[in-house]
């Protein structure tokens, strides 16, 4: 039988869909359902300034195919993926993918992984993740054999990310539109997270007590720019520093070329690693800020950077590349550290499953 059985099946799997992760949980997917298909396009008007050719985006829009595949098995379905996306498609709403259901699927064990999947920004105990927990996050995404896994558990190379990431995390703080976009994805109140059911609850960032204030009131540009001449910025980064050495180990996903096929292939590599590892227990935080302005100085020629940042960019990409040889030909897509964290407590929302739909 083609398609899905009852219209609850559909809705069953669009949830775990858009159950998946999007940068500052933006969600920026639509969904149109059509003689048996469902197409995925991008929603331009949640994309985030700092994002290079919707990289993060398509990660995300890998990630919510994936639950959507393993969702689909739970109803005996398989699904055919056709890849539409057209760089140079102009309009609000730009197709990613097209998705056809056919009868005759086992039952995919990560599905019960994907409503339990969180972002963990907190602390992770200083516990090592044994040898077959790494080899099982490998064999997690031997299906995307594009996708390259670089896996690092030792202290040393820890500490040396480490650095990397806090380096990164700075251009959040020294461009008004990277810091706009903080603010405008920030909901600073429970009633706020709830209203709009995006962008990051305050609550799920794990900041110390009174923090909240200090942020608001960065929320000036002139303020935030004055403080930065004064170190801000780079005292912001530490906790990112201590965040990666209090970690497990970290994995970096990386491809071949900035190609759409690819950057897809590795949001669904990342889901499925990012569920695996749920299913063993270990938190997982997602660290953006590396490959998306490594992405900007190579892929986008630094054109939104100052040359000091360009410098500074190209200094990251250097050194990550003496750090992790393997990368050295290869675009990165995705750092994440992981660990043995407390649980997630406060979940982020998503908007109403209707609310994506043409
Ligand atoms: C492409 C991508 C990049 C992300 N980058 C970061 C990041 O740099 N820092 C962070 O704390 N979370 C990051 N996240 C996690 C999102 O903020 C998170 O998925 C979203 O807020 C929804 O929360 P959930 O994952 O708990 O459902 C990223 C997620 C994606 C898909």
């Amino acid at each position: 039988m083609e398609g899905m059985a009852t219209v609850e099946h559909l809705k069953d799997v669009v949830t775990a869909g858009v159950a998946a992760p999007s940068p500052d949980n933006n969600q920026p997917w639509r969904f149109r359902w059509e003689q048996d298909r469902l197409t995925i396009l991008l929603d331009r008007s949640q994309a985030l300034p700092s994002d290079v050719h919707h990289m993060f985006d398509l990660l995300s829009a890998g990630a919510v195919i994936e639950n959507i595949t393993i969702a689909a098995t739970q109803h005996g379905r398989s699904t055919e993926i056709e890849p539409l996306w057209d760089p140079d498609d102009p309009t609000e709403f730009p197709q990613v993918a097209e998705l056809r259901f056919s009868a005759g699927a086992r039952p995919d064990p990560l599905a019960e992984a994907i409503p339990a999947r969180c972002t963990n920004r907190l602390l992770y105990a200083k516990k090592p993740v044994p040898d077959q927990h790494w080899e099982h996050l490998r064999a997690s995404v031997a299906a995307f054999p594009d996708v390259h896994l670089h896996i690092t558990a030792d202290r040393n190379q820890l500490k040396a990310l480490a650095r990397l990431v806090m380096l990164a995390d700075r251009f959040r703080f020294e461009y008004p539109a990277f810091h706009a976009e903080i603010f405008r994805q920030l909901r600073f109140t429970a009633e706020e997270a709830e209203r709009t059911r995006d962008g990051l609850d305050f609550r799920t960032l794990a900041l110390p007590p009174g923090s909240k204030l200090l942020i608001k009131a960065l929320r000036s540009w002139s303020l935030m720019s004055r403080l930065n001449r004064l170190g801000l910025s780079r005292a912001l980064t530490w906790p990112s520093y201590g965040s990666v050495l209090r970690s497990g180990g970290a994995v970096l996903l990386s491809v071949p070329e900035f190609t759409f096929v690819h950057i897809l292939a590795a949001g669904r590599a990342f889901e499925r690693l990012w569920l695996a590892a749920t299913q063993l227990g270990l938190a997982l935080h997602p660290l953006g800020s590396l490959p998306i302005f490594i992405a900007h100085e190579e892929i986008l020629d630094g054109v939104k950077l100052t040359p000091q940042h360009r410098q500074l960019a190209r200094r990251l990409a250097s050194r990550l590349r003496e750090w992790a040889p393997a990368l050295s030909s290869r675009v990165l897509m995705m750092v994440a550290r992981l660990g043995y964290g407390p649980p997630c407590r406060v979940r982020s929302l998503r908007r109403p499953v209707e609310s994506f739909f043409e």
